[in-house]
């Protein structure tokens, strides 16, 4: 065993699942660029405040989940522990005109028990709209994460929402939701039973036998919503029935972060294990803001953990394709720079190209391409140099054949290979040709463009 392995609750993301990963991200940025979300990048650290006065000091996130630290000149700070206040500090210090429109892929940290699916560092993807209350951005941010999870292929997807109402209508209810878990305190769970107070909305999530019977007969935020938040959450359902999108309305669904107002909404995935299935959540927090000492600006956004999107993947089936070789493979025979120039001109080429280190023999180099998973070898040696030649192996059937006609055909058909004025025979490329071994001639820059030029083709064809 290795003397030291990853920290508890973290994981060594390697091919081909690391791959995966960066699709995802890929994938979610060509969503986000579409509708005009660009990069943030920010710090994985900030100053303790920015997540307790953002996040909230009651909530689970800062009183047990956070790794805060002192660094070397005293200051306090913590690792990030979700992406959203961070974007609405950079937004407040910057200033920069809004909507502010961003989307952010980044590790976050808490200190949770892991298990599969909840990791002490995961990665989410997200983004955030900052300035504007309007429910049409409600339903813009909506529909990029569900169209983003039916995009990669997820199906047996439930969309939770709900609203939480504003500063106008949720002090009222939060005492009617009060009294009422006085009355009941008893028979709340355990942990509830002396936190209720604390954050009421928090009972309302909890899973436990005792608390859900609770909640049953518990008021209800709907029943107390204002006007202008019924008027904006129903403008916002009535624009997902408009598109056919389906949803749950959940009178449960007050999310672990304290800085939410109005819309709140969550994605299940229903093919994982109901402890982590939600693969994507977010909401309006219109007064964050003001909580980290900026002025009044609405905002809306999500996060998605890439690692719960990827089991959701593996739980459906989701292929990500095989994990793919380098194009071609350089055997190197002579230890020099015919191997160098070779390599580097098929890469200037933007045929993806891995090399052999070190003087290694004939045979261990051909199993070293064979491992690699390339498609071609191309093999340079005392006898290729003596006679100008480079040899390419198919190494799928390994045939090893000459054909100097074929060289000629190649050269003679070749004019300007950069004016695009490239003809061959049609039967140049026939699959007869393409299942040899070929060689080339390699002279100094016609002959080896032409060959590239080849290589590309046969490449593009098998
Ligand atoms: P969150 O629900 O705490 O929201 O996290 C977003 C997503 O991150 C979750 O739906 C889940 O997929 C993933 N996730 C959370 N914790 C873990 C963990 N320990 N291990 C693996 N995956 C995890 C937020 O973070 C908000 N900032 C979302 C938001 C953006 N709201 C408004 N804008």
């Amino acid at each position: 065993m290795a003397l030291f392995q990853s920290p508890n609750g973290t994981k060594d993301w390697l091919a081909p699942e690391s791959e995966h990963l960066a699709y995802l991200v890929e994938s979610f940025r060509n969503q986000a660029e579409l509708a005009n979300y660009h990069l943030l990048l920010s710090p994985m650290f900030e100053e303790l405040g920015v997540f307790v006065r953002g996040v909230g000091d009651a909530s689970e996130i800062i009183t047990k989940e956070m790794y805060e630290f002192t660094d070397k000149g005293g200051r306090n700070l913590a690792l990030r522990p979700e992406g959203t206040a961070s974007v609405m500090r950079a937004f407040l210090q910057h200033n920069p005109p809004s909507p502010f429109k961003v989307w952010y892929a980044a590790p976050s940290f808490r200190y949770e028990r892991p298990q599969a699916g909840r990791y002490r560092q995961h990665h989410q993807v997200g983004l955030e709209a900052i300035g504007v209350d309007d429910p049409n951005l409600d339903f813009e941010i909506i529909t990029l994460l569900t169209n983003w999870f039916h995009l990669i292929g997820l199906r047996q997807l439930s969309l939770k929402i709900n609203s939480l109402g504003d500063d106008i209508c949720r002090p009222a209810y939060l005492q009617s939701l009060t009294s009422y878990l006085e009355k009941n305190q008893s028979d709340l769970c355990r942990e509830h039973q002396e936190r209720w107070q604390v954050n009421p909305l928090r009972v309302l999530d909890c899973k436990k036998l005792e608390c859900v019977g609770v909640k049953e007969n518990a008021p209800k935020i709907k029943d107390h919503l204002c006007s202008d938040c019924n008027t904006h959450f129903a403008t916002l359902l009535s624009a997902l029935d408009d598109h056919g999108i389906d949803y749950v309305l959940d009178d449960y669904l007050v999310r672990g972060l304290d800085y939410y107002t109005r819309t709140t909404f969550e994605v299940a995935c229903l093919s994982l294990e109901s402890a982590q299935n939600a693969i994507g959540g977010g909401g309006r927090y219109d007064n964050l803001a003001k909580s980290l000492g900026g002025k009044d600006t609405p905002g809306i956004g999500f996060a998605s953990g890439l690692e719960r999107v990827l089991l959701a993947c593996q739980s459906q089936g989701i292929s990500f394709g095989e994990q793919q070789g380098p194009s071609v493979f350089v055997i190197d025979l002579l230890n020099g720079k015919e191997a160098r120039d070779i390599t580097l001109v098929l890469r200037d080429f933007g045929i993806s190209c891995e090399r052999s280190f070190g003087s290694r023999s004939l045979k261990s180099q051909l199993r070293q391409a064979d491992k690699s998973g390339a498609k071609l070898a191309l093999i340079i040696g005392e006898q290729e140099k003596e006679n100008d030649l480079v040899q390419l192996k198919w190494l799928s059937d390994h045939k090893k054949e000459r054909f100097s006609e074929f060289l000629t055909t190649v050269t003679d058909g070749v004019y300007d290979i950069s004016g695009g004025n490239t003809s061959f025979p049609p039967e140049f490329f026939s699959t007869e040709n393409k299942a040899r071994i070929v060689q080339y001639h390699l002279s100094d820059t016609l002959p080896a463009k032409i060959a590239i030029w080849v290589i590309k083709e046969f490449l593009n064809d098998k």
